[in-house]
């Protein structure tokens, strides 16, 4: 070892979502709210959701296994893993600890990491933590892996159609065709109530919408300011929009990833207004003055219409099919990037990444994809490897507001119940998924797991 490893980055990645998931134009009637309202209004086609069979612990279960089975890495591999959640079914037990189960059969259990939590920010800085144990003096020569993963579910009202839940697995190591870039990691926290879980027999936060909304925009001008000044410092060039290829965001709903575009062009204008034709009269309006001006916002919006298209849009499929999986957000819009293009198309690109978590958290990164990306490079088989994305979309069970909304009641009701034995049925789960099949009196929760590979879908 001994010497500082090179393009420490992403070598694989897996990404699940539940298999059932009910439709928002039906959710919108079933809500009695105004035709579209969550479909154009929130940019949300399909919400997944899951019964009383999945928890956190399950889907991790289910991503870990599902990356090192597609990837033929052997469990004797990892030396870190770590779990990015805010979906806690213990104050003290973690969801790594739960993991340990596929490990320990294999002799795995040198094996350092653990859960971190801060809303929808858990998981980067669960990947941050294993970057930097693969640049440090700890680092043993195995893969670090990062889950991040959440069940995102509200309460009855405004903010339930944004729900959502998956889990991402990303596999790190050094020379990888995803390289975290260095020296340019641009952060922003701060104390704030704009969404909060204080209940803590409940999955349901406590959200502020407008608060949160305010405290996106304002997270995101603050990272892409300190990312544009530290990426310049290293380099003679302007950091601007045109600096990236794409540009992947948290998404709550995906028309405020679409706003926040518009917003970055903003910003963009506000460093370079001369650039900018016909726009001249939102010179001396202030970033902070206009998280809702409408002017503002739509003028940009327009501007940087062909830059949401081109840039943003390709890797919002996740997001707009299954929503918002909290922590896992971020990197399902990764995926949904790298599986929008060709291979040879994605080598050499450049990917912003914006990381928020309400309270808040948040930060703005960038990955460099290796420019090779010939039939044996790691590109061509990280890309590969995530075929299966688009067909299990699209072999989801679609079900009625009506049974989405019993499901969610009996989560409220069970979720903290001991002893209990769940209700839902199993039939629809993909192959190779882990469900609940009890919790016994002392809370001690057992899982079973659907055979894998019933079909070519797993
Ligand atoms: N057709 C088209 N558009 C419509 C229609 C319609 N029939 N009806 C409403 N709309 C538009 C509205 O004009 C609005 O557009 P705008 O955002 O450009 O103003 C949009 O749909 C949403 O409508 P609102 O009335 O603003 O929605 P509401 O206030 O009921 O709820 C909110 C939206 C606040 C986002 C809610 O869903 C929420 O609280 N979600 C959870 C919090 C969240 O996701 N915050 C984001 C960052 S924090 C995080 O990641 C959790």
């Amino acid at each position: 070892m001994g010497s500082w490893p090179d393009n420490v980055g992403i070598v694989a990645v897996e990404l699940i979502f539940p298999s059932m998931y009910v439709d928002q134009t039906e959710l919108e009637s079933y809500d009695g709210v105004s035709a579209g309202k969550y479909t154009i209004g929130l940019g949300q086609d399909r919400m997944g959701f899951c019964s009383d069979r999945e928890d956190i612990n399950s889907l991790c279960l289910t991503v870990v296994q599902r990356l090192m089975e597609r990837n033929n890495i052997k469990y004797t591999e990892i030396g870190r893993l770590e779990v990015g959640t805010e979906t806690i079914v213990d104050k003290s037990k973690s969801v790594k600890s739960v993991l340990m189960q596929l490990f320990e059969p294999h002799g795995v259990t040198d094996i350092e990491g653990i859960d971190t939590t801060n809303a929808c920010y858990g998981g980067t800085a669960a990947l941050f933590n294993a970057i930097s144990w693969v640049e440090s003096s700890a680092w043993n020569g195995r893969y670090a892996l990062v889950i991040a993963a959440d069940i995102a579910v509200y309460a009855q009202g405004s903010a339930r159609p944004t729900g959502g839940a998956g889990a991402v697995a990303m596999l790190i190591a050094p020379n990888a065709p995803l390289v975290f870039d260095r020296h340019v990691r641009g952060t922003y926290m701060k104390h704030a109530y704009d969404f909060y879980k204080p209940d803590l027999a409940s999955e349901y936060p406590l959200v502020d919408g407008k608060l949160s909304i305010q405290c996106y925009l304002s997270a995101l001008d603050n990272c892409y300011q300190s990312y544009c000044k530290k990426a310049e410092s290293l380099g003679k060039n302007a950091v601007n929009l045109s600096s990236f290829d794409a540009i992947v965001f948290h998404s709550p709903y995906c028309k405020l990833v679409q706003k926040s575009v518009g917003r970055l062009a903003f910003n963009d204008f506000k460093r370079s207004p001369d650039d900018y034709l016909g726009l001249e009269k939102f010179k001396d309006s202030k970033l902070e003055e206009t998280y809702f001006d409408r002017d503002v916002e739509k003028a940009f919006m327009v501007n940087s219409q062909e830059v949401f298209e081109n840039k943003t849009k390709p890797s919002l499929l996740a997001a707009n099919q299954v929503g918002n999986m909290y922590t896992a957000s971020l990197y399902g819009g990764l995926v949904s990037l790298l599986i929008s293009k060709d291979v040879a198309a994605l080598a050499g690109n450049k990917i912003a990444l914006f990381s928020y978590g309400s309270g808040l958290a948040s930060t703005m990164f960038s990955i460099t994809v290796s420019p090779d990306a010939g039939e044996n490079s790691p590109l061509n088989k990280l890309v590969s490897k995530l075929s299966h994305i688009k067909p299990m979309l699209a072999a989801r069970k679609c079900v009625s507001p009506e049974k989405f909304t019993a499901m969610l009641s009996l989560r409220e009701k069970n979720g903290h119940k001991a002893p209990f034995e769940p209700e839902g049925d199993i039939d629809h789960l993909f192959p190779g998924t882990y469900y609940l099949t009890k919790v016994d009196e002392m809370h001690r929760r057992y899982y079973g797991r659907i055979p894998a590979a019933l079909n070519g879908s797993a």
